[in-house]
């Protein structure tokens, strides 16, 4: 029987370890790629469980170097994309916009015209992963729907909505089968702590200030990381061709409240007194256009896909904050080096 290639890029990173490591273990008959850089975020250590598996292979290039696409295009034909690769973090957006313009837009556009030239495309499938950062911001009542319009705020929604299009626009041109799914804020094991929940995790296990930007009553929706990557499963195999959905947790916190409830988890974790973390708590300068609040109506993927989130915050967040303190070499590596240069850039 032909053995299925299935490319996925960006999948030494936080999110794209996961799904790697869902389709190493639950498709033995596919052959997984994993293509990754390893910029900053980009971490082999997240798939030391999976690397000996005779399915897994690990390819490292960079999305922005179109003629070893190519290359690789050529060689390995893959039957299917699933990209993940990105910048990801939206305060680095800030700072440096046009590396989100190569990675997330351009780096896109070569991965569309690799897999267009040199693989049978019309037989596979592009699936892009994307963030419902596209959509900007709501007010304080609403839901994202697949049809809100785009109207990104941040560089980094902006790479993201740009990315979006093209892939759509490769559907309209020429024909190519595409799927995209617009996900709200991840948490859980392998994310970089630059996100606020492993930085905040990091920061009350070294007794270091908690950053809330502005007044902290900012809004986002929290999925855990394994629930996105079981969606993305279901989307690959199950989605209709050219659709979009939109993943999401039924969750949303004000950050200010999610922080406290960190803190008070942490504080008996860490046999602190009740209060400890929380006076770790410091309001700082706001994100320059920072979105009030993100929330995702996951009802189509529930519907359509039977999909939905399977564990609550409360044990994800349990989950989360025992894998941090179970691997704080992990953590260690991370926080060292170059690290400490862009926690005194952003945090200074
Ligand atoms: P991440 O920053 O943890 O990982 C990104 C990965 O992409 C890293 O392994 C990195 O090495 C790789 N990469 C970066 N530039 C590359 C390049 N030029 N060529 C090849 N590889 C490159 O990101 P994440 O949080 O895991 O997000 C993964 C994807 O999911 C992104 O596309 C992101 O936009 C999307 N997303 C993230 C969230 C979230 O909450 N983290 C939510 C919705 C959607
Ligand atoms: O919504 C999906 C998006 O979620 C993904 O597409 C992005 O890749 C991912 O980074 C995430 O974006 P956010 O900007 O929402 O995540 P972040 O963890 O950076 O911030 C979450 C909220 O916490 C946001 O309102 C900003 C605030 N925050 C963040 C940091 C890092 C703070 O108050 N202090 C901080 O130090």
């Amino acid at each position: 029987m032909n053995r299925k290639k299935i490319l996925i890029t960006g999948g030494a990173g936080f999110i794209g370890s996961h799904v790697v490591r869902l389709f190493v273990t639950s498709y033995p008959n596919y052959d997984i790629y994993n293509l990754d850089a390893l910029t900053y975020a980009g971490n082999l250590e997240n798939l030391k469980d999976v690397e000996q598996a005779s399915n897994y292979n690990f390819v490292k290039a960079d999305i922005t170097d179109a003629s070893d696409l190519n290359k690789l295009f050529k060689l390995y034909n893959f039957d299917s994309v699933i990209h993940l690769a990105a910048e990801s973090h939206v305060d680095r957006s800030i700072e440096d916009p046009l590396s989100f313009a190569k990675t997330n837009v351009l780096g896109t556009i070569n991965l569309l015209e690799s897999f267009k030239m040199y693989s049978d495309f019309k037989k596979g499938l592009f699936y892009h992963i994307s963030t419902d950062e596209v959509y900007g911001t709501l007010g304080e009542t609403g839901l994202f729907k697949e049809n809100t319009s785009y109207d990104p705020n941040s560089p980094y929604a902006a790479s993201k909505a740009s990315s979006d299009h093209f892939v759509r626009a490769y559907g309209e041109t020429y024909g190519l089968p595409f799927v995209i799914s617009n996900c709200s804020n991840n948490y859980g094991s392998f994310q970089f702590p630059e996100k606020l929940i492993p930085l905040f995790i990091n920061n009350i296990i070294n007794l270091k200030p908690l950053p809330v930007y502005g007044d902290g009553n900012y809004t986002r929706d929290w999925l855990f990381v394994v629930d996105h990557a079981k969606a993305i499963d279901t989307v690959f195999h199950k989605a209709k061709i050219g659709e979009t959905y939109n993943i999401g947790g039924h969750n949303e916190w004000k950050n200010i409240d999610l922080v406290k409830l960190l803190c008070s988890k942490m504080n008996k974790h860490l046999n602190r007194a009740a209060g400890e973390s929380e006076k770790l708590i410091t309001f700082v300068k706001d994100r320059p256009g920072h979105d009030l609040r993100y929330a995702i109506d996951a009802s189509k993927i529930e519907r359509e896909l039977g999909w939905k989130p399977s564990l609550t915050f409360d044990s994800g967040l349990e989950k989360t904050i025992a894998w941090y303190l179970e691997n704080e070499t992990w953590l260690n590596h991370l926080t060292s080096g170059k690290y400490q240069e862009y926690y005194d850039g952003q945090y200074k």
